[in-house]
């Protein structure tokens, strides 16, 4: 593991998030009222791009393809995939599993994270 300079504070709005590839690692950088928080790019469910989704409840980031939501804080499930109706059916060979998530820190304007 290493901590890597991903960008300023200014780049990501608060209520904003920014994918970004380090050291081959895919992940999104979010920026909330409380602080910067990392997670890997991919949706633990089917694997949709988290960039392309939506934050909402201040700290959650709902997944495009089947809106599963996580909060981005730790990682952890709030809701499993439940779009479109039947999507159960492959919820039973994709179950539940939180997002990996970076330790981020903050230091003179710059937000760095450790991969
Ligand atoms: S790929 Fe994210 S909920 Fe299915």
């Amino acid at each position: 593991m290493s901590e890597q300079l991903v960008c300023a504070v200014g780049d990501i709005p608060v209520g904003e998030k920014k994918f970004f590839l380090i050291d081959k690692e895919s992940i999104i950088v979010y920026h909330l009222e409380e602080g910067f928080f990392a997670t890997q790019r991919y949706c633990s469910h089917t694997f949709a791009p988290l960039d392309g989704g939506k934050l909402v409840e201040g700290c959650q980031i709902r997944c495009p393809f089947h809106r599963a939501r996580f909060d981005v804080r730790d990682g952890a499930v709030v809701q499993w995939a439940n779009f479109p109706p039947g999507i159960q059916m492959l919820n039973a060979v994709r179950g539940e599993q939180p997002l990996k998530t970076y330790p981020v820190r903050v230091e003179d304007g710059q937000v760095l994270v450790e991969i």
